[in-house]
C-alpha cells in the first residue's frame, strides 16, 4: 500500500465506513480520521444537534471545510458521512492526495444497521426503510461517480473488506 496516498470510505450511513477505517487503521498501522467525528469535535456538539439547531446547509459547509483540510493529509484512512459526495469539490479535494472505495449496500442491510440508530437526522423519521431508498437512489450514481473503486460489501464482513481494499490499494 502507498503511504503517500489515503484511503477514502464513501459509501451511505450503515455501510461500514467506520468499522472498515478502524480495521484498516489497525492492520495498516495508520492514523484514523472520521470527517462527521472532526466537525462534532469543532463544533463540540453532536451531529444531530447541528441539523435541529442550524440545518443541514450549515452542516454542509462545515462539512466542506473540514473535508479540504483533512484532504491535505498523506497516509491516513479517512472515513466521511454519507452526504460528502453531494458537494462535487469534497470529492475533488479528497482525490487529491487519496483513493476513494465507495462500500456499497443494499437498502435492507443499512435499514437492519440504523433502525435503532436516533444519531441520524436524516433517517430519523417515521419511515426510515422507504427514506433510506430514496436517498439511495437519488445517490448511489454519485458514490459510483466518485470512486475509484466499488466494494460491494453485502456478503462480506468487516475483515474481508479491509482485505479486499488492502489487496486494490497494494495494486496502486
Ligand atoms: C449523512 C450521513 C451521516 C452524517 C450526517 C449526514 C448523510 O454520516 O454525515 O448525518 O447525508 O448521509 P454517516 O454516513 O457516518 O452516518
Amino acid at each position: 500500500m502507498s503511504m503517500v496516498k489515503n484511503i477514502v470510505l464513501i459509501g451511505f450511513m450503515g455501510s461500514g465506513k467506520t468499522s472498515v477505517g478502524k480495521a484498516l487503521s489497525m492492520k495498516l498501522n495508520l492514523p484514523y480520521v472520521d470527517s462527521d467525528g472532526v466537525i462534532e469535535a469543532e463544533e463540540k456538539r453532536p451531529i444531530s444537534q447541528i441539523f435541529e439547531e442550524d440545518g443541514e446547509s450549515y452542516f454542509r459547509d462545515k462539512e466542506i471545510e473540514v473535508i479540504e483540510s483533512l484532504s491535505e493529509r498523506r497516509g491516513w484512512i479517512i472515513s466521511t458521512g454519507g452526504g460528502v459526495v453531494l458537494n462535487p469539490e469534497n470529492i475533488f479535494n479528497l482525490k487529491r492526495n487519496g483513493l476513494i472505495f465507495y462500500l456499497k449496500t443494499t437498502p435492507s442491510v443499512i435499514y437492519n444497521r440504523i433502525k435503532d440508530d436516533s444519531t441520524r437526522p436524516l433517517v430519523n423519521v417515521s419511515n426510515p426503510l422507504e427514506r433510506i431508498e430514496n436517498l439511495l437512489r437519488r445517490r448511489t450514481w454519485l458514490y459510483e461517480e466518485s470512486a475509484d473503486y466499488v466494494v460491494d460489501t453485502s456478503s462480506l464482513t468487516i475483515d474481508e473488506v479491509r482485505d479486499k481494499i488492502i489487496k486494490i490499494g497494494g495494486k496502486k
